[in-house]
């Protein structure tokens, strides 16, 4: 399957990432978008950070997004992480994101890729260790632990 990443949001994607997100109510939003983004997403919200989401394609299909939401230092991190929920549990996760770290350890500016994840998104955790991240800190408060990739854990990987 060929599988690619192309950074922004044309017009037409937007509806559809509107209804995968919104489709499994506020629960859902704020599960795999954080606490930023309000339930219901508009185009408004989506359009303000539209320049740091990838959309993915799996044979010129849409099929998810994937957002740069923040650079530290050496570090990068990642969220937003959203599938079409039709084709969900077939791999496109982990392909999608082991090219997206690919793609990010190509600049030898970048030694790590993080993201953060609740305890309970077994999916999402699953998907996450699949591509070689490892939890490097656990949030009982938050619910949520922060999940890691470094350079040399990811030349290790296989996907
Ligand atoms: C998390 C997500 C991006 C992973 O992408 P994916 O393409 O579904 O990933 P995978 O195909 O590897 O499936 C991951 C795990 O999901 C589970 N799964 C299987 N079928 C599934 C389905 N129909 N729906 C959801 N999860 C399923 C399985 O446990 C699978 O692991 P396994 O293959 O070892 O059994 C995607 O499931 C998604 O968009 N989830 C909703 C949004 C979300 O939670 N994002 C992450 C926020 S941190």
């Amino acid at each position: 399957m060929a599988m690619e990443l192309k950074r922004g949001l044309t017009p037409d994607d937007m509806p559809t990432v509107l209804a995968w997100a919104n489709s499994g109510g506020e629960a859902f939003l704020r599960r795999f978008a954080g606490p930023k983004w309000r339930y219901p997403l508009t185009e408004e919200q989506l359009a303000a950070e539209a320049g740091d989401i990838f959309s993915i394609h799996a044979d010129g299909a849409f099929v998810g997004i994937i957002q740069q939401v923040a650079r530290h230092g050496r570090g990068v991190h990642l969220g937003r992480f959203l599938i079409d929920p039709a084709r969900r549990g077939q791999g496109l996760g982990p392909r999608a994101l082991t090219l997206l770290c690919r793609e990010l350890f190509g600049n030898d500016d970048i030694d790590a890729i993080s993201l953060n994840v609740y305890l309970d998104n077994a999916p999402a955790r699953r998907c996450y260790e699949k591509c070689g991240f490892r939890v490097t800190q656990v949030n009982p408060e938050w619910n949520n632990c922060r999940m890691a990739l470094t350079r040399e854990l990811f030349k290790e990987q296989t996907i």
